[in-house]
């Protein structure tokens, strides 16, 4: 029987809830899926993708088909060497719609073997991103269950803020 493993690439700078809603629903629907974190990001990252690549794997330990990667180069280059029939993206809103599509059209044109599979997180996250949690983490605003309670510490710890304990 064919089995289907897909990529789910991105820079979780750091991961959120949001992420790890995306990597259980793709868990579910694919043999294997592999978060895939990019090495040579044109942005500076506030950890390093050592450190992204522990956070994510403690998140996702109990996802016995989940395994986490770093990754070099082009995205269509990593699916292939992987072994991957396709590409999952997140979706929360419109908004992101324009630059996924953007992606997902230049992917096809490189690899039109690969296919790309959008997903919506649950709608609890369809706000959250990962600069919004950087910028309310640094200005010592509370992000109650948008993030796991291990990123959230290395987070304190990271940028020296302490939470406040009410919103
Ligand atoms: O979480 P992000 O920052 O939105 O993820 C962007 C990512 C890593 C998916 C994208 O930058 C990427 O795939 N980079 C690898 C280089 C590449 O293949 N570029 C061409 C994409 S069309």
């Amino acid at each position: 029987m064919k089995r289907v493993t897909a990529i789910y690439p991105g820079t979780f700078d750091p991961p959120t809830n949001g992420h790890l809603d995306l990597i259980q629903r793709g868990s579910k629907i694919f043999d294997e899926l592999v978060v895939a974190i990019l090495r040579n990001s044109e942005k500076v990252p506030l950890f390093s993708v050592d450190e992204r690549l522990a956070m994510l794997r403690e998140c996702t330990r109990d996802w016995k088909n989940v395994r986490v990667e770093g990754f070099d180069g082009l995205l269509v280059d990593y699916a292939r060497a992987r072994g991957a029939q396709a590409v999952l993206r997140g979706i929360r809103a419109v908004s992101d719609y324009e630059y996924e599509l953007q992606m997902a059209w230049m992917n096809r044109k490189l690899d039109p073997s690969l296919e790309t599979v959008f997903m919506m997180p649950a709608g609890a996250y369809s706000y959250l991103s990962s600069r919004l949690v950087r910028e309310i983490a640094s200005l010592g605003g509370a992000l109650g269950d948008l993030i796991p309670a291990s990123v959230e510490s290395q987070l304190r710890a990271r940028l020296g803020v302490v939470a406040q304990t009410s919103k």
